[in-house]
């Protein structure tokens, strides 16, 4: 097994989710997602789209009829592992379920397209991330014919802002809602705008219209999502609404509603976003806000736009108008010519900023993109692994220590459930994003709770509640 999918990976899913609900219709769907938040999201329009189409969701791999499998693509091992998945599908259908139907969505769907199917031969469905309404008549065309469907079409406006996602593995408190699509950046490592396509932003009154319907339904915390938020903007002619003041906007909808948002942009980041986060008490004070590097000429390889010292800047007035936010980052080990030097400067950059968390990866040359084109991927794989080892090994010092700072202060959890080890406890979220907790009393799911810290590991603080 990697380095890779043995560090914890808040951002992606380490274990797929599967369908859970039974939902009626007589040829029913497994549905399993990999990925990051995004494809929780799509596959939350997904269920719907497939439930209007008079499809049934099943949770059980015996009664599926059709197995729906949505991809990643963004590091090789994303790829790897569904490729393994889609392997064991088509032993199953071979040993006794001929009938069964085996579809590949999302962004490995929109990179391998035909390839799937004509070399692969792999798959009878092949569905890109904009071509989810089309869903139900492509399973009907590969049920009539026998043959394989395909649409990988990406699109300019599809922003599904009609379709009201089934949230089908919810924890009833916390929901993710889309509010734009694709992405511009391109930055030189990434293959998110050949897979998801142009970026675009949904309208205004159907986001709002979601929370809304989601506070009523008892909802106490939305993660609003998108490949990169802080370049929302929906509207015309002096008329526009940005990502801060979509921000504000959802946030005055109800202050026992918690709002966060992923991913963003250290280009995109405004002041009037900060100071949304320091004005509005249920905007939460945790960005995410990925470096991917720590030195200037290897964020320029990168084609980031920004350089170590405007990031360093950037950190510094975020703490200057929110004191005490909490910061996460995402790493990039090994990227293409990159030098001890260099490293030491992502080793040095984290030191400086002291991260409370970090989502830490391995480079993996993706085909397409301009790092594959214009770049040698010459760092040996020991030596990304040895380098990948080191900057986890930081972090995780530095979040302990940041951690054990927290003990003796106290903090609002949001119960998100009870905690996987012990039965008597719960646990749930602070507003800086740290997993808290403590012995259940009388609290249960969706409640606030005032909490002191009393202990700590790297990821994890540890509670009691304050009464009275
Ligand atoms: N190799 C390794 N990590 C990558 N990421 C994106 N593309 C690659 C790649 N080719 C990481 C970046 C991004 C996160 C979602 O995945 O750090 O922010
Ligand atoms: Fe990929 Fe960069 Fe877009 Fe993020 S901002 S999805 S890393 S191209």
């Amino acid at each position: 097994m990697s380095l890779i999918t043995e560090i914890p990976v808040l951002s992606e899913l380490d274990v797929p989710r599967a369908s859970t609900v039974r939902a009626t219709g007589d040829i029913k769907v497994y549905l399993e997602t990999y990925g990051c938040q995004m494809n929780v999201s799509d596959s939350e329009i997904i269920a719907s789209v497939l439930k209007e189409g008079g499809y049934g969701l099943t949770g059980s791999l015996d009664e599926a009829d059709v197995v729906l499998i949505n991809t990643c693509a963004i590091r090789e091992n994303a790829e790897q592992k569904v490729r393994r998945r889609l392997n064991e599908m088509r032993a199953r259908k071979r040993r006794g379920r001929p009938d069964m139907k085996i579809g590949v969505l999302g962004c490995m769907a929109e990179r391998l397209r035909e390839k799937l199917l004509e070399q692969e031969k792999l798959v009878d469905l092949v569905v890109g991330p904009d071509a989810y309404r089309d869903l139900p008549r492509l399973l009907g065309e590969s049920m009539d014919t026998g043959q394989a469907a395909v649409n990988v079409l990406l699109s300019r406006e599809e922003t599904y802002d009609d379709i009201v996602p089934i949230r089908y593995d919810s924890n009833g408190v916390s929901a993710f809602v889309s509010i734009m699509r694709g992405c511009d950046n391109m930055c030189s490592f990434c293959v998110v705008p050949f897979t998801r396509g142009r970026e675009r932003s949904r309208s205004v009154s159907s986001i709002l219209a979601e929370c809304d319907a989601l506070v009523a339904q008892g909802f106490k915390e939305v993660t609003v999502l998108g490949q990169n938020v802080n370049s929302y903007r929906f509207g015309q002619n002096g008329n526009t609404v940005d990502f801060a003041e979509l921000v504000n906007r959802i946030s005055l909808i109800s202050d026992e509603l918690r709002v966060r948002y992923s991913t963003s942009h250290p280009k995109d980041c405004s002041d009037e976003l900060l100071h949304v986060h320091k004005e509005r008490e249920n905007v939460c004070n945790y960005i995410h806000l990925p470096v991917q590097h720590g030195n200037t000429a290897m964020l320029e390889r990168m084609k980031r736009t920004y350089s170590r010292e405007e990031y360093l800047d950037l950190v510094d007035r975020t703490r200057s108008i929110v004191p005490g936010i909490a910061l996460s980052t995402d790493i990039i080990a090994g990227f293409c010519g990159e030098t001890d030097e260099e490293h030491n400067d992502t080793l040095s950059l984290m030191r400086k900023v002291r991260y409370d968390q970090a989502y830490m990866f391995m480079y993996s040359e993706r085909p397409g993109t301009y790092a594959e084109r214009k770049f040698e991927d010459d760092v040996p794989d020991q030596v990304k692994r040895s380098r990948l080892t080191e900057i986890i090994t930081l972090q995780s010092q530095i979040s302990l220590e940041n951690n054990q700072a927290e003990i003796g202060t106290e903090h609002t959890v949001l119960v998100e459930g009870r905690s996987k080890r012990r039965d008597d406890q719960l646990s749930g979220r602070s507003d800086n994003n740290k997993m808290v907790v403590f012995d259940r009393g009388t609290r249960g799911k969706g409640d606030y709770v005032r909490v002191r810290i009393t202990d700590c590991t790297s990821a994890t603080l540890i509670g009691e509640e304050i009464h009275g």
